[in-house]
């Protein structure tokens, strides 16, 4: 969002032995540690960090195994996710060309490590369904450790790395996903479904996926590159049954699984396009903030007031932030 104060300290970790050194640094300096991704996802706020950044860079992709449906690739958490996506689709096991599971994850911004923190996903596909384990260093425990995705209580927008106790207390080194030899197969996500309709697609290999995918994203969503922006400002809500039969009722669109797209939800309300204290809602994703003159978190904070006030007096539902926050 290109806000927010500065951090009192910050740490590149290029190699998995450089975190025990790094975590001591920050442990006599008694002060918190936050990680750092691509940083699309996570908004400073002016106070600034009394802490230690530690920016991950750790690289490498590696394949670590592959059998009649399945292979099984590792990735360290410092790649773009987009790149790990990239050689998914392209990977060649001396049969096939491509692998499927996180194609339509392309053009996803941010890093490898990052992805299961949310629980990243887009277009039909989540990180938890492929998601096979992650490789972590554990500041409490002061160890390394090898976690699978059953416990990571992966949700919505949601894992142990960003609720609980589970916060701050450790550093993703590595993820391995298990992706799958089959292709997609229709229906595809409403969006993506149109897309292939429109064109006559009949083959989806994950390249084809991915290539569509990528269309999409740049026709709506705004380059965090160019437009201070950190993709989808407002998570989605979910409705209960009872709640959704009301909503429905109602005239609001319900998806399967409860979902109310939020974006539709300030669009009605009217907000498409609107600038507030220098934040702009998108014309194109009414679910994405811009910053376009913002001066100071200060400002994005009444900003999403006026949002999230305007979508509950209209529709009487409460909006909840999407990106994470960082800094007093
Ligand atoms: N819609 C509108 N007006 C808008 C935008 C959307 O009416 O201005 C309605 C349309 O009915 C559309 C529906 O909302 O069909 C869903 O929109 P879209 O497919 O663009 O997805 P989304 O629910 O707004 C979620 C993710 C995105 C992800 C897309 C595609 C969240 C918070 N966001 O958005 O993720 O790319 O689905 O799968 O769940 C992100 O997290 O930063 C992000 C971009």
């Amino acid at each position: 969002m290109r806000l927010g104060g500065a951090a009192r300290y910050v740490i590149e970790i290029e190699e998995d032995k450089d975190l025990a050194e790094a975590y001591h640094f920050a442990a006599e300096k008694k002060m918190p540690v936050y990680v750092l991704g691509g940083g699309s996802n996570v908004i400073g706020r002016d106070g600034g960090f009394n802490g230690v950044i530690m920016v991950n860079k750790l690289r490498g992709i590696y394949v670590i195994n592959s059998d009649k449906d399945k292979i099984r690739l590792c990735a360290k958490s410092g790649e773009l996710l987009d790149d790990f996506v990239d050689y998914s689709v392209k990977l060649f096991d001396g049969e096939q060309f491509g692998f499927s599971g996180i194609e339509a994850l392309s053009g996803v911004p941010g890093t490898v490590g990052a992805a299961p923190v949310q629980n990243v996903g887009a277009y039909g596909q989540e990180i938890a369904q492929v998601l096979h384990h992650v490789c972590v260093y554990d500041y409490k425990d002061n160890c390394f450790k090898k976690m699978p995705a059953s416990e990571l209580n992966l949700g919505y927008r949601r894992s142990i790395f960003n609720t609980g106790d589970g916060v701050g207390r450790y550093f993703i080194t590595s993820v391995t996903v298990e992706l799958h030899k089959n292709w997609l197969k229709p229906p595809f996500y409403t969006s993506l479904q149109a897309y292939f309709d429109e064109r006559g697609v009949t083959e989806f290999s994950p390249a084809v996926v991915r290539e569509a995918v990528l269309a999409i994203r740049g026709s709506k969503l705004p380059d965090p590159a160019e437009f201070a922006s950190s993709g989808s400002f407002f998570k989605n809500v979910y409705l209960d049954e009872a709640e959704a039969e009301k909503a429905r009722a109602n005239g609001i669109p319900v998806w399967d699984g409860g979902k109310v797209p939020s974006g539709w939800l300030i669009e009605h309300a009217g907000l498409k396009g609107k600038e507030f204290f220098g934040m702009r809602v998108s014309d194109k994703a009414a679910l994405v903030l811009i910053n376009e003159s913002a001066k100071s978190y200060a400002d994005l904070a009444k900003a999403r007031e006026a949002v999230i006030e305007a979508v509950r007096e209209k529709f009487g539902y409460t909006l909840e932030q999407e990106p994470m926050e960082l800094g007093e």
